[in-house]
């Protein structure tokens, strides 16, 4: 399915919606009473009940590589166990592994990239010494799929420029997810499931976005206790579905300081009304672990949902987000998270910011602190995708600035 450009204008099938429908809050109302009632909106509409408390413990800390890629970097690993609390009843993960890559002697703190991905960790970082997982498959293997996945999801698909962002000066921390809440319906479920065993209602209970957010925050348990982290720059950043669980940690989690989220679609920067693409029925029969029943059943009625996607990055106002897009994604439909954004300007706006800072789709402001980012071409992370979003980070938190 493709989309003529011309109808990727701003103007949609129908107006942005308005984020405050009467007056504007103060600050003090908007952060104290109307975003915990967005949270609570999300959690019982959307993504499902976040826990109520949680832990991280650190089961093994190591030195990976003193000088990885040239001696530009330092590559540690840690192997962690998450604990979520729901309703009094406390369970944890199995344990996984998460590896950090920080830019050697950089001299001050470093902004970290938290990136969850498709790929595992050992492409995401491919130093020999990672930790490699069970069932040890690469996405950049010799054989055909792989070279078919690149081809049809981009050069960084699997491994992103990493020299170029360590001579940016920021590091970079690979999450494999499945690693601790599976991506698939069956074990996905099940994880999902046992991690909230004290939560009743199983229409509200957590789906794996939600979980996946709240992995980010468990992984900045453990950055926060690290002096060469600059604990004012932690990014969290993913592609699609990792996308939009990149923006749920940052509109849950206020430690997180800013967003990559590259074509998060349907239950991320993409409204759910008068939406096109991936609609909220097909994205719940296909990935049933992903989101509550509750959003489910509200599959055809949008407009009863109680939220929709602009106030998800309201939540996240006025910390800086990129939503990353592509022309012929319509599958993620650009026009619905473009409206989102001009929509969530509203909160960006009570704190004196301006939000989305352009009028047309292809007008990329890297310097605004709601940037959209559109490019030619389908789903996936190409090779312009990685300058563009180091162009809105070096904005936000690059050497000049402080
Ligand atoms: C599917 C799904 C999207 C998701 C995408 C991805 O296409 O329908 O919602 O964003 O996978 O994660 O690549």
């Amino acid at each position: 399915m493709t989309l003529a450009w011309a109808d990727l204008s701003g103007d949609g099938p129908s107006a942005s919606p308005p984020l405050f429908a009467a007056a504007l809050p103060s600050i003090q109302e908007w952060e104290t009473q109307e975003k915990p009632a967005l949270r609570v909106a999300f959690e019982k509409d959307v993504y499902g009940a976040m826990p109520d408390g949680s832990s991280t413990e650190v089961l093994d800390h190591r030195v990976v590589d003193a000088a990885a890629f040239g001696g530009k970097g330092v590559l540690e690993e840690y192997r962690i166990a998450a604990s979520a609390t729901f309703d009094g009843v406390t369970r944890t993960t199995k344990p996984f592994y998460v590896d950090v890559l920080l830019p050697k002697d950089a001299g001050r703190p470093s902004p970290v990239i938290l990136m969850e991905t498709f790929c595992p960790r050992w492409d995401t970082i491919p130093v020999a010494g990672v930790t490699r997982g069970e069932n040890a498959y690469s996405c950049n293997g010799d054989g055909m799929m792989s070279g078919v996945m690149h081809y049809v999801f981009g050069r960084y698909i699997a491994t992103p420029p990493i020299e170029m962002i360590l001579a940016s000066g920021y590091g970079v921390v690979a999450i494999f997810p499945g690693e601790a809440v599976p991506d698939s319906k069956e074990d996905g479920l099940k994880a999902l499931a046992d991690l909230a065993a004290g939560h009743e209602d199983q229409k509200t209970r957590w789906g794996a976005i939600g979980a996946w957010g709240w992995l980010f925050s468990r992984v900045v348990d453990v950055l926060e206790t690290d002096d060469r982290v600059d604990q004012a720059g932690l990014i969290t950043w993913g592609h699609s579905r990792y996308g939009k669980a990149a923006l749920v940690a940052a509109a849950w989690d206020p430690r997180i300081d800013a967003v990559v989220a590259h074509q998060s679609g349907t239950g991320g920067a993409s409204l759910n009304r008068h939406k096109k693409g991936e609609s909220v029925g097909d994205i719940t029969r296909e990935y049933p672990h992903w989101f509550s029943a509750r959003y489910a059943e509200m599959a055809g009625r949008e407009e009863a949902l109680s939220v929709d996607q602009h106030e998800l990055l309201a939540l996240i106002a006025p910390r800086p987000v990129l939503l990353g897009n592509a022309r012929r994604d319509v599958w993620s439909d650009p026009n619905g998270a473009f409206r989102a954004a001009e929509a969530a300007s509203a909160a960006y706006e009570l704190y004196g910011s301006k939000g989305l800072d352009q009028q047309r789709l292809d007008k990329f402001n890297p310097q605004a602190d709601l940037s959209f980012w559109i490019r030619p071409g389908t789903h996936g992370v190409v090779k312009e995708d990685w300058p563009a979003f180091l162009e809105f980070l070096d904005a936000h938190f690059g050497r000049g600035e402080s």
